[in-house]
């Protein structure tokens, strides 16, 4: 085992803050705790205090989750989702990027954003605007959505069929690329004052598009911004999803309680990645995790038991009830759950099928209202079991949860990262760079081996493999 007095070599912890534009996000209830402030996520200055926290921290970036739809499959009603606030309301997460941006200078963004519902253009727009007002460091967590009650509000009849809604992210993804990467060329932008051109006419094309599901022709209207493509984030997990993420992904979230599990998952996610012609290591894959951090073992376990009274397992079963698409409330606490086929999370609701699961046992680990491995103890526990659960299993970071907001970022920011930099697996600063490079330290845009090189324009080609730093100001 490593020891604080020898700094080690091995790879280092990759960390983002796992939230989402709501009050209660996964550990639900906690917003009923006295010190809890996720009720202030209309503020803007809650989001702004949250940034300069985690970059004090050193985080890579800030995970902001989404959902399109409600929660309404428990007791087939949103009562519940209303009254224990359960991803609802809920904002539109880009909104609070710029502002973010505006107070930090090195922590990314990964945001969620449901492609089912966008027009092509108008997401590759936003984005490629984000990555340049972020300087960037903006990522996008591709979803395909998997709520009946997102589609009513939409106004379509029903959700998609599972894979079929893969096939859509596969072409809108293929269009986005040539948004991204393949009208505009790298150099296209002059800002020749004395000859009066800002852009050669010359080196921005024209895209085509004719698939199943989108058509487009013309010009992009952003010119290129630092990463081109943001950093593509994807949570697949089912064959079809796994088979898009490792084509496309360069993060991947997990989930996962026990190590061996999640090592299986690792391994086939980077041999999959190598049959599809990519470096295993360029996706970075992040577990998601609970911590309840304090000066000592004992402390934490008291702070774990007092968070404990104010947590709502139910409304944690409620959320899950969506996830699998199966009303929950209807099953004795002893009952197994039998495994139903349903269009929503698929690798979720496959668990019923391996294995016998009651509402006993998923009451039991929503103890603190999610679903998420929870890890307690002192700063010097919680590194040693982060860093054993890492170097047993391939993983690169954690998508780490709030418990109660903003104080379990800042105890874990007091007590868990001294921990780890004493260990040498966690940065003492921050690399230069845009989020690709810092997460990479390969430049700023993708390699030539992913598929976006086959949509970049001709000169863009050229200059792809060019190690393309820029450098942010002091
Ligand atoms: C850890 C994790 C976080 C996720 N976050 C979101 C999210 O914020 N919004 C969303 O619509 N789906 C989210 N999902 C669902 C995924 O986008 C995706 O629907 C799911 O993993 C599908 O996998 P499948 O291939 O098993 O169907 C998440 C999934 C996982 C495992």
């Amino acid at each position: 085992m490593t020891t604080p007095s020898t700094p080690n070599t091995a790879k280092k912890i990759l960390l983002n803050a796992f939230d989402m534009n709501c009050v209660g996000h996964i550990n639900h209830g906690l917003w009923t705790h006295p010190r809890d402030q996720s009720h202030r996520f209309n503020e803007l200055s809650y989001w702004t205090d949250l940034a300069k926290t985690l970059e004090q921290g050193l985080f890579d970036g800030l995970f902001i989750a989404d959902i399109t739809g409600v929660y309404d499959v428990y007791q087939n009603d949103i009562e519940l989702t209303l009254k224990e606030s359960i991803q609802l309301p809920s904002h539109d997460p880009t909104t609070l990027v710029s502002a973010m941006a505006a107070v930090t200078q090195n922590l990314g963004f990964g945001v969620t954003v449901n492609l089912s519902y966008e027009s092509p253009y108008q997401f590759a727009r936003r984005f490629a605007s984000l990555d340049h007002l972020t300087q960037g460091r903006i990522g996008w967590n591709i979803v395909t959505g998997y709520l009946d009650s997102a589609q009513r509000l939409i106004g379509e009849k029903g959700l998609k069929d599972h894979d079929l809604r893969y096939e859509q992210a596969e072409e809108f993804l293929q269009l986005c690329y040539k948004f991204w990467e393949g009208s505009w060329e790298n150099d296209a932008v002059l800002k020749d004052k004395q000859n009066r051109i800002f852009t050669d006419p010359a080196k921005v094309h024209q895209i085509q598009h004719q698939g199943q599901f989108y058509q487009s022709q013309g010009v992009f209207q952003v010119a290129p911004s630092i990463q081109r493509t943001p950093v593509l984030f994807q949570a697949g997990a089912s064959p079809r999803g796994l088979a898009f993420a490792t084509q496309h992904a360069e993060g991947m979230f997990i989930g996962g309680d026990q190590p061996e599990k999640i090592k299986k998952q690792v391994d086939q996610i980077r041999q999959q990645a190598t049959e599809q012609g990519r470096d295993p290591e360029a996706i970075k894959i992040f577990v998601g995790i609970t911590v309840v951090t304090a000066e000592t073992d004992d402390l934490a376990q008291q702070k774990l038991d007092e968070y404990i009274s104010y947590a709502s397992p139910e409304a944690g079963l409620a959320h899950f009830s969506s996830s699998v698409g199966i009303d929950l409330s209807k099953f004795a606490d002893d009952e197994a759950i039998p495994y139903q086929k349903t269009n929503s999370i698929a690798s979720v609701n496959n668990k019923f099928k391996e294995q016998k699961i009651t509402k006993n046992d998923l009451k039991a680990q929503h103890v603190l209202g999610g679903r998420y491995p929870l890890i307690v103890g002192s700063g010097t526990t919680v590194a040693e079991k982060l860093i054993q659960l890492m170097d047993e299993t391939g993983i690169d970071g954690f998508n780490l949860t709030r418990t109660v907001a903003p104080e379990s970022h800042h105890d874990f920011i007091q007590l868990v990262i001294p921990e780890l930099q004493q260990r040498g697996r966690y940065k003492t600063a921050y690399e230069y760079g845009s989020l690709r490079h810092k997460l990479f330290q390969q430049g700023d845009h993708l390699s030539a081996s992913h598929p976006v090189q086959q949509f970049r324009c001709q000169s863009s080609d050229a200059n792809s493999d060019q190690i393309n730093i820029q450098k942010q100001s002091a």
